[in-house]
């Protein structure tokens, strides 16, 4: 991480995720095959978690996905039944998504929109709302402001919807592999560099990619935010959620840090016993009023 962020921080970040897109469309890390197979799965953490978000399962539900990169989650809940709109601001992404669709038939079912999230409702007007909106990992620390996330997420859902939202813990963001690491425990941990309190988005630099370990960027530099837990559970209830569960996990569906271990579930966890959260998930439905 350097300096702070500069104000084209959408074009960087836009640029970052154009190119990441065929990289992740050839990874073993994003495996289609099993959507493919018409037997989609999504990580552990959300198939735990999703009866709770659709007790009577997806058929007919009409599901908004917020950041959807190239669909693969959208099409597994496709898959299962779901009408699903996904939006997200890479053109090539959203290209993989609608070509991803028409060749697993799911195109009657999907819509696939091109966007910035903070356009989203003006370029997706829809008045009748959405009875699910689902967005995890990798979200809203590419976002500056979770107030305005938080309005977008209460103004698309139908009274009694429900928000499922998953994604790294904030208290995870503050360690970082490139600042270093020290001993505990015999083994070598990240160094913490991150003020967790930070409102400043940070520039950061990476060539390296989380889905394919050999891969180089050549968009390296980005913009990221550090969204407070609390900051953002508040945003939520104050836009007009309730929020019906809040969970932390030891572990997420990437390797997060190099020290991380992955697990016979997939998912990666620190080694030994868990110091700190590395995921927290939520549930929320809209209010009536
Ligand atoms: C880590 S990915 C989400 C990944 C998803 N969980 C998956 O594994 O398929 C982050 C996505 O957010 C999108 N994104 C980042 N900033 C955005 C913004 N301001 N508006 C819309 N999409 C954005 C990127 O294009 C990328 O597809």
């Amino acid at each position: 991480m350097g300096a702070a962020a500069s104000p084209d921080w959408a074009e960087l970040n836009r640029a970052h995720w154009d190119e990441k897109v065929p990289v992740h469309l050839a990874s073993a890390f994003y495996d289609l095959a099993p959507l493919r197979r018409g037997e989609g799965r999504l990580h552990p953490i959300e198939e735990a978690e999703l009866p709770r978000i659709a007790p009577e399962g997806w058929a007919g539900l009409r599901v908004l996905h917020l950041q959807c990169h190239f669909g693969a989650d959208s099409l597994v809940l496709a898959q299962r039944g779901a009408e699903v709109v996904g939006i997200d601001f890479s053109m090539p992404a959203i290209r993989a998504a609608r070509e991803l669709a028409r060749e697993l038939g799911l195109d009657d079912r999907t819509r696939f929109v091109f966007a910035d999230l903070y356009d989203a409702r003006h370029r997706l007007p829809d008045p009748e709302g959405f009875d699910v909106i689902y967005t995890t990992w990798g979200t809203i620390g590419w976002l500056p402001d979770t107030v305005e996330w938080a309005r977008i997420i209460a103004w698309f859902l139908k009274p009694g919807g429900r928000l499922y939202f998953a994604d790294g813990h904030p208290a995870a963001s503050v360690f970082d592999d490139d600042a270093g690491s020290a001993p505990v425990g015999g083994r070598d941990f990240p160094l913490p560099a991150h003020p967790y309190f930070r409102e400043a988005g940070v520039a950061v630099d990476s060539d390296r990619d989380y889905a394919d370990p050999e891969a180089t960027i050549a968009n390296g530099r980005t913009v990221e935010w550090m969204h407070p837990l609390g900051r953002t559970i508040t945003d939520l209830i104050d836009a007009g959620l309730d929020i019906d569960f809040l969970h932390e996990h030891d572990a997420v569906p990437w390797r997060i840090f190099a020290a991380c271990e992955r697990g016979d579930d997939g998912l990666w966890r620190w080694p030994g016993e868990a110091l700190l959260p590395l995921g927290m998930s939520l549930g929320a439905t809209r209010r009536a009023h």
